[in-house]
């Protein structure tokens, strides 16, 4: 894969006069980049940016934003034209291959995934041992690590051809991965999949059918808005799940368990847990009649509160993907005449006021993708804790197509950021009684209280018995 065109050279200037140049390299779009691997070695210092607000991790081609357009490509591909006109399992293809599939590619690239569909029952028997009620993202992080010990075989992912088998299987299997683990944390007897059914009703079937029930059958306008909804969050190029895939295959790790680290951190508020969050917070503000009260608090740097669904590392003018989910939300809840109705129009009117507001307006914050999709899922009748196990089911051909990117470069560097230490120098080891006391951890000191005196007690209570026999 080309590395871009070098455009000309970045000069660096120390403080002490010591200078040297560096590639300023231009992509086939965004702004150019200053190629600084050298750096270390032509001036001995590195770089602080914590967050990579300014930092390129990678050389890419499979997704683009322009945040200030509000632009979203995959593979030069605009998103609007590829929710309005494709299928999620052509956006698959779109994203592991380079290309749209032709009708042939396509079909044979939906039947090697529904050939795939099954996992091993020994798997199933693993949920098992979760308790009712675990939380889905839970048993997500543990059961697709777990898929290392029954797909990986000590493969060679040098090889293409073993990419692109673990590409499909893990493409193949997370529907039912991800049904399964709603079924277990409702207690529900697990459903498996059907041959006659798209990839979409298939995972819909594998949630909801009803064992005493022969029919399934869904509301296409549920099976087209999934679909949807699962293009929308195919890739987003190198946000923090896919950075975390990314890193973690940089050691050579087995693609599974790449797959689950990129899972543990998508589970978090501040990136795929906000579908969840929007939620939580929609009722708040319903049950307390206070938008105007929640905007103050989100607001106020002394108060924890955000405002869920709001704002963007990329984006600084809108979420071309919550545009179009704010379409779905319509159509979906007239289709359903749904209770959600009213959850939507509060979001609606938060989104306006929040829009007018000042401190939204400085920031640049706008919705994104997960402000209006938590309300679309709930009235489908996707139990919340499962929205971002669904954000993960998406995610997954983004993060596969990535970290499947990353081991086609022949020359494999392993990610290994440097730091800033601000810590202690060459500290001698003092006599533990000559140590200063400190309280280091008012943490541990609290839960060492609590730990030992329900023991104490016990111990006391024994000795008390003892004594009085
Ligand atoms: N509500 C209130 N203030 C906000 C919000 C928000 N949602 N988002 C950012 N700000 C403020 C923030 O306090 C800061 O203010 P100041 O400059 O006065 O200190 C400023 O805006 C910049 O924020 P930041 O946290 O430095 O920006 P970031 O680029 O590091 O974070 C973000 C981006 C998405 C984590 C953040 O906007 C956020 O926490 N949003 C709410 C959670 C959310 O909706 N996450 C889903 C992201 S989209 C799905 C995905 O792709 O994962």
């Amino acid at each position: 894969m080309s590395e871009g065109i070098k455009v000309g050279d970045a000069v660096i200037t120390l403080p002490d006069g010591t200078t040297a140049s560096f590639p300023l390299l231009k992509g086939t779009e965004g702004p150019a980049v200053i190629d600084i691997r050298a750096l270390y070695q032509k001036l001995g210092v590195f770089t602080l940016d914590p967050g990579f607000t300014s930092t390129s991790s990678c050389v890419s081609s499979i997704t683009y934003i322009d945040g200030d357009q509000g632009e979203l490509w995959y593979r030069g591909y605009r998103i609007q034209d590829l929710a309005n006109s494709c299928s999620f399992l052509e956006v698959c293809y779109l994203l592991m291959y380079g290309e749209l599939p032709t009708g042939e590619q396509l079909d044979h690239f939906e039947s090697a995934v529904k050939s795939e569909m099954c996992i091993h029952e020994k798997l199933i028997e693993f949920y098992r041992s979760f308790q009712q009620g675990a939380h889905p993202m839970a048993i997500m992080v543990g059961v697709v690590g777990a898929l290392s010990a029954f797909l990986d075989e000590k493969k060679n992912y040098d090889d293409p051809v073993e990419r692109e088998k673990a590409s499909i299987k893990l493409v193949a299997k997370f529907p039912m991965l991800a049904a399964i683990a709603y079924r277990t944390a409702y207690g529900l007897p697990v459903v498996y999949p059907k041959r006659k059914f798209s990839y979409i009703k298939n995972f819909l079937y594998m949630m909801f059918h009803d064992p005493m029930n022969e029919d399934f059958d869904v509301d296409p306008v549920i099976v087209e808005a999934m679909e949807k909804i699962f293009i929308l969050h195919a890739d987003h190029e190198q946000n923090a799940s896919t950075s975390t895939v990314r890193i973690a295959g940089s050691s050579l790790a087995n693609p599974f368990a790449c797959i689950a680290a990129g899972i543990a951190s998508l589970w978090g508020p501040m990136h795929g847990g906000a579908n969840e969050a929007v939620l939580n917070m929609l009722d708040e503000v319903k049950k307390r009649g206070a938008v105007d009260e929640y905007l103050t608090r989100a607001k106020d740097k002394n108060d924890s509160v955000r405002l869920m669904g709001f704002g963007h590392r990329v984006y600084k003018n809108f979420d071309p993907r919550s545009v179009i989910m704010g379409e779905i939300a319509h159509r979906v809840l007239e289709t359903l005449n749904s209770h959600e109705l009213e959850l939507f129009q509060l979001a609606i009117e938060m989104e306006k006021k929040a829009l007018a507001d000042e401190y939204f307006i400085k920031r640049k914050l706008y919705p994104n993708v997960d402000f209006y999709s938590g309300v679309v899922l709930e009235a489908i009748g996707i139990p919340r804790d499962m929205f971002t196990v669904i954000f993960a089911l998406s995610r997954t051909i983004g993060w596969i197509s990535q970290w499947s990117e990353m081991m086609a470069d022949p020359v494999k560097k392993i990610g290994r950021p440097r730091q800033l230490y601000v810590g202690e120098k060459c500290r001698q080891i003092p006599h533990a009684r000559d140590r200063l006391s400190r309280t280091i951890s008012p943490a541990l000191t609290q839960r060492t209280r609590n730990v030992w005196s329900p023991v104490k007690k016990s111990i006391h209570h024994h000795v008390h018995k003892l004594h009085v026999v």
